[in-house]
């Protein structure tokens, strides 16, 4: 593998070797890659869970990372991120991990960049780590995918990480139906009622509402939207005895989940983040091996 841009490049049989890679990392420990290879991470928008995962596998890996930030580069000079990629590869850099607000940034750098690319984000695009991470906890949950009914409720329009995994989880066997405000379905064919949903389904995956990917301001208040769309304590007691609740983060708490779920029995939130160490570190490992 060179890049990782798009679940839409994976075949399913590529999408289950990393998961099973990010398996054996998570029951041995992570193996460090021989180096030399010197990756550098480029965060153009806002991180915690992302940035600091993957610089974590980086360094159980035995990665050598150079520092890199956004806020003190000749970005703010205007130079382009193409530039600053052929600069980072002309420096000797072996893979670049690029979140960036622009939908498809990485297009125009294929034809004339030999470094690794790994999408960390592109604006509403796509975010195939966090896809692949929330693939990893469903398996671990659930043994497969097939026949399983996955719930994406929120911001679906302008959410990569819906984009990411409606793909990859159709392919994988699952159905997946969408739950949002009219205004906010985007692409996507969604209902408006948990009432049709709730009972029903085995994972309830809770999205962002996204503010700085919305041009104008919504009428809907915290607690409209909270009412309305968000899970709610009374919601979760008509949730399947054995269905779970994942969330991407960062959460808003009592707007799209209440405060009280985001720790309780069922949700899957922090297993994400501690799964999202062991899938970067498989994606890691296996572009770092694909280029020595
Ligand atoms: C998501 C993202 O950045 O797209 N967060 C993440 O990577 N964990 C979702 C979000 O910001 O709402």
């Amino acid at each position: 593998m060179k890049h990782l841009l798009s679940m839409k490049h994976l075949s399913t049989d590529e999408i289950m070797m990393i998961l099973e890679r990010a398996e054996q990392f998570k029951k041995y420990g992570i193996r460090q890659t021989p180096s030399p290879y010197i990756i550098s991470n480029l965060f153009f928008e806002p991180s915690t869970r992302t940035k600091t995962s993957f610089e974590m596998a980086e360094l159980k890996l035995g990665l050598d990372v150079l520092p890199f930030e956004p806020g003190f580069s000749s970005a703010l000079k205007g130079e382009s991120l193409y530039d600053t990629v052929k600069t980072l590869e002309a420096i000797g850099l072996d893979a670049l991990v690029i979140r960036h607000p622009e939908d498809g940034y990485y297009e125009p750098l294929l034809d004339n960049v030999n470094v690794s690319l790994i999408n960390a984000g592109d604006g509403s695009g796509q975010h195939p780590t966090q896809s692949l991470l929330d693939l990893y906890t469903i398996k671990e949950e659930f043994g497969s995918f097939e026949g399983l009914k996955v719930l994406i409720a929120g911001d679906v329009a302008h959410s990569r990480v819906a984009r990411s995994n409606a793909d990859a989880l159709k392919r994988l066997g699952a159905e997946v139906t969408f739950l949002c405000p009219p205004e906010w379905a985007g692409e996507f064919d969604c209902v408006n009622c948990w009432d049709e949903v709730i009972g029903t389904s085995d994972v309830v995956m809770l999205l962002r509402v996204q503010h700085e990917r919305h041009d104008e301001q919504t009428s809907m208040t915290k607690e409209s939207y909270h009412a309305q769309y968000g899970l709610t304590v009374e919601r979760e007691t008509m949730m399947k005895e054995k269905a779970i609740i994942m969330h991407p983060a960062p959460v808003n708490r009592d707007v799209e989940i209440a405060d009280s779920l985001i720790e309780c029995g069922r949700s899957r939130i922090f297993k994400q983040v501690e799964n999202g160490v062991y899938v970067r570190a498989a994606i890691l490992d296996m572009i770092s091996k694909g280029r020595q």
